[in-house]
């Protein structure tokens, strides 16, 4: 056991690990910004690279929108504090844009570790792209890990968060592809009855066990 193995991956359905941290919007403790809304907590591998540029900025062109589907945003690297605001200020000079989200400066790698980011096959200094959906009630939701050369896709993170708050709102299911507005999945029938009463309806039925409804 090494000091990389020596820790829990996170996994989807845990509790998000708590803990308290210097950011670039002064130190917050995770349990209470994620109070009663949900919480992407992103990585990035380093400040003032490429492709970690075009993430961030996304991420703050799009920030109201995440609000507006109850998401606050959180990003993190093992850089420090100093670097993270000179970068912030260098995006906003470059490209007009303010990342106003916190940044968690990770300096000892605590929070990077917490959540499986440090991924040492790929680097042992610099934290993946991880992007966790943290919903209200402080559960791991989904997880996604992109290596260092691969940015992540915004529509897709989007896609993901939409599907997670449908699901949850209505009990259904969304199927390969999914998009906002479309049908969605609606659970297999538990008993003989209930599919019998299912053969009646109107959902689009592949068979009892596949059918789709409109919301
Ligand atoms: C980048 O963001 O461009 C980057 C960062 C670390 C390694 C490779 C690429």
């Amino acid at each position: 056991m090494d000091e990389f193995t020596n820790y829990n991956m996170p996994r989807i359905g845990d509790t998000a690990p708590d803990f308290e941290a210097n950011t670039t919007q002064g130190m917050i403790k995770f349990s209470e910004y994620n109070k009663g809304s949900w919480v992407i907590l992103f990585s990035h591998p380093a400040d003032f690279t490429p492709v970690c540029t075009t993430e961030m900025s996304a991420f703050a062109v799009n920030e109201e929108k995440f609000g507006e589907m109850d998401a606050k945003l959180m990003g993190l690297s093992i850089d420090s504090i100093h670097s993270h605001i000179a970068w912030v200020n260098n995006v906003r000079k470059n490209m007009g844009i303010l990342m106003k989200f916190p940044i968690i400066a990770d300096i000892d790698m605590k929070v990077a570790k917490l959540y499986g980011m440090l991924q040492p096959g790929e680097s042992e200094t610099a934290a993946v792209r991880a992007v966790f959906f943290i919903d209200p009630k402080r559960k791991i939701r989904l997880i996604m890990y992109y290596p260092l050369n691969v940015g992540r896709n915004m529509d897709e993170i989007f896609r993901a968060l939409e599907a997670l708050q449908v699901t949850d709102k209505h009990g259904v299911a969304c199927p390969l592809n999914w998009r906002a507005g479309e049908k969605v999945i609606v659970p297999p029938p538990k008993t003989v009855e209930a599919m019998e009463e299912r053969e009646k309806s109107d959902y689009e039925m592949i068979d009892f066990y596949l059918a789709k409804k409109s919301l």
